[in-house]
């Protein structure tokens, strides 16, 4: 036992799920301790993924997902339980002495714990050298470029020293496993000779933080320039580090994002640095790589809109764009481009709910020199004013291209558009942007509905748009396998959640009284015989069945049950005695309304056999009477709750 039950529990009481999940989810209050937002395990429009502080649980209503704060991090996170727990102890301040974890499990410390563990100190490192005498001049240039120590501080900002051992000794004096440090992406596994050096050496460090705040890697900028070197020395996509899944800034920017609805994507990690500080913390960026359905994915927990903030030198040529440039491939915009088909098109965009905009900055400029000449008031109002939806951001980049000069030309760019727009998830935003590229593009918009009819049943054009796949949402969890429809009876519902709830003396008092199988066959029943297996193992926890100690299949139909269930008041729970007798009660009254309705089932069935019977002789019709009677009165014994006294 690893860690123990009683760890476990303190862990989840500290832990605040809200909070947790609201990393990861956009969330709305739906009443005192309820919330709803977008699943992020799978994608949807509207909200039917629900959160439920009192009992502890989330549940989708839309792909039968759920479970408590451990079974959250777990999927989203890609750990296993233990890790999770260990996540959330870190969190949230429980601690977890060394000793509940043995030796063998310290063993088993998954690689992404190791990993995680030496870019953690490899951020430390690569920050304390920047009160070195090396490190200053690293210092100095950071300052020199407007950055504050407050935001050298909270960006874990550093300097990796101009030699080819300096991280790598210190790790290793510090315990570090060179072969770690190597799949972390930090060292480099010499090719001659035995032997590692470092990555990054003589470079200004930005450590790159995923979604959730652990360092997963980083970019090192050249401190001088020197053109035969690159600018940027990258980390390589490491089992922690998978670039599509990233943005820059996102987990110091999510709060802003949340709030302002929005992200604004941008080039660099020094665009991301200075409107941060400069007080737009919705800004992102990708590291160096085209933007990723993943990635718009993950934009699209925290915000409804994407907004694009180009270079003017780069906005509509979409080649030397990384991030934006991308997302305006796909428009045709950039036809050699053979990267065009890996990346997002706007149509995917907006396929995933997000609205695109874009704002290109004036000649010279890029969103990091803006901020510092004109000041983060003046790049508000400027994103503000000089926002083109893309329907705009298309023409004005087809005109800049010179492909508006011939009628063939507008004929191609008002389909691309269109192709677009047929893409778009509701037949009104396709009304509003029909009518945005009749605007645009000056064609009258019943000649474009036709249009688009014909785009909408032309296969040519619509094998051409890419398919995102929905596939590369989170890990695929341990998905339930998500039942289509689970047929559960209201009172069956109760008895479940009774048992759940209120735990052996309710199972006991629902059990003693019923067969399994008048549980409804499928997974009524299998949880039915699953608390039946707790109850022989152990006292029946709710919190057992949330955390997947029965499975993926009980974790996800408990969540379920319990998701729409009222909460019993504090002071209710303090007269226990009272609330048992309410729920005895309730179990008691579901139990015959479940009972009846079996009966009345078999009644109907054996009404039916009388009917037949009736066309065979006396002999036959009076045995299926006597049978239909003989249900009569089991029904009205079921009604005086005969069953029950069974055992009195
Ligand atoms: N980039 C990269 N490798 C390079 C050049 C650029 O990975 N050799 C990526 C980095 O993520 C960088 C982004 O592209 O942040 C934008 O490049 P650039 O504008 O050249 O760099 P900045 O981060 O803006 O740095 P600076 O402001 O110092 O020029
Ligand atoms: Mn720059």
């Amino acid at each position: 036992m690893p860690i123990s039950d009683d760890k476990i529990a303190e862990v989840r009481a500290a832990t605040d799920l809200v909070a947790v999940i609201g990393d990861t989810v956009r969330l709305k209050r739906q009443g005192a301790t309820r919330f709803v937002g977008l699943c992020p395990f799978h994608n949807e429009k509207s909200p039917s993924f629900s959160v439920d502080a009192a009992h502890g649980l989330y549940y989708c209503f839309g792909c039968h997902r759920g479970g408590d704060v451990f079974k959250f991090v777990q999927d989203t996170e890609g750990v296993g339980f233990l890790d999770a727990v260990r996540h959330l102890a870190e969190r949230f301040g429980v601690p977890i002495p060394e000793d509940e974890a043995d030796d063998a499990d310290r063993e088993r410390a998954t690689e992404a714990e190791a990993l995680t563990a030496a870019l953690r100190f490899a951020g430390k490192f690569f920050y304390r050298q920047l009160g070195t005498g090396e490190g200053a001049e690293a210092l100095a240039y950071l300052r020199g470029r407007g950055f504050t120590d407050d935001t050298i501080k909270a960006y874990g900002l550093g300097y990796a020293p101009d030699r080819w051992d300096a991280l790598l000794n210190a790790a290793l004096e510090a315990g570090y496993d060179p072969d770690v440090l190597e799949r972390a992406g930090l060292v480099i596994r010499r090719r001659e000779k035995d032997g590692f050096y470092d990555r990054y050496r003589g470079r200004v460090m930005f450590p790159i933080f995923s979604h959730t705040g652990r360092v997963v890697g980083f970019g090192g900028r050249q401190l001088v320039d020197d053109k035969t070197q690159p600018k940027y020395v990258n980390s390589p996509e490491t089992a922690v580090y998978q670039k599509s899944r990233v943005l820059y800034g996102l987990y110091a920017g999510r709060q802003e994002i949340r709030r302002t609805e929005e992200a604004i994507l941008v080039e660099g990690y020094t665009d991301v640095l200075a409107m941060h500080q400069a007080g737009l913390a919705n800004a992102v960026a990708t590291c160096g790589t085209a933007l990723t359905p993943d990635q718009v994915q993950l934009i699209g927990r925290y915000a409804k809109r994407i907004v694009l903030l180009y270079d003017a030198d780069n906005a509509g040529t979409g080649a030397a764009l990384k991030g934006a440039g991308t997302v305006v491939a796909n428009l045709g915009l950039d036809p050699d481009d053979e990267q065009a088909t890996r990346r997002m098109g706007v149509g995917e965009v907006l396929k995933k709910g997000l609205m695109v905009y874009a704002v290109s900055l004036p000649p010279g400029d890029d969103p990091d020199s803006y901020t510092k000449t004109h000041g983060a008031e003046k790049l508000r109002e400027y994103l503000g004013t000089h926002r083109m939806d893309f329907v705009a951001f298309a023409r004005r980049a087809a005109e800049r291209a010179g492909r508006l000069a011939t009628a063939d030309g507008q004929a191609e760019v008002t389909d691309e558009l269109l192709d677009v727009v047929a893409a778009l998830p509701s037949p009104l935003l396709q009304q509003t942007y029909l009518k945005r590229v009749a605007e645009e593009m000056d064609v009258p918009t019943p000649s474009l509905a036709e249009r688009l009819e014909q785009v909408r049943r032309d296969p040519r054009r619509r094998a051409a748009a890419p398919a995102v796949a929905d596939a590369t949402l989170r890990p695929e969890p341990s998905a339930p396998p998500a039942p289509a429809e689970i047929a559960l009876l209201p009172p069956e519902r109760e008895l479940l959640v009774l048992m759940l709830e209120h735990g052996d003396p309710m199972v006991e008092l629902v059990l003693g009284h019923m067969a399994l199988d008048e549980f409804t066959d499928g997974p009524a029943r299998r949880l039915a015989a699953t608390v039946a297996e707790a109850y022989e193992e152990g006292p029946v926890e709710r919190d057992g069945f949330l955390s997947g100690k029965y499975g993926p299949e009980a974790q996800a139909l408990v969540a379920r049950l319990l998701a729409a269930r009222p909460v019993v008041s504090d002071g209710w729970a303090k007269e226990g005695a009272n609330v048992r007798i309410d729920a005895d009660e309730s179990a008691k009254s579901a139990m015959t309304l479940l009972k009846t309705a079996r009966v009345d089932a078999e009644i109907e069935r054996q009404e039916g056999r009388v009917r037949v019977a009736a066309g065979q002789g006396t002999d036959a019709l009076e045995a299926e009477q006597r049978r239909l009677m003989a249900l009569h009165t089991l029904r009205r014994e079921v009604q005086a709750r005969a069953f029950l006294h069974g055992d009195a």
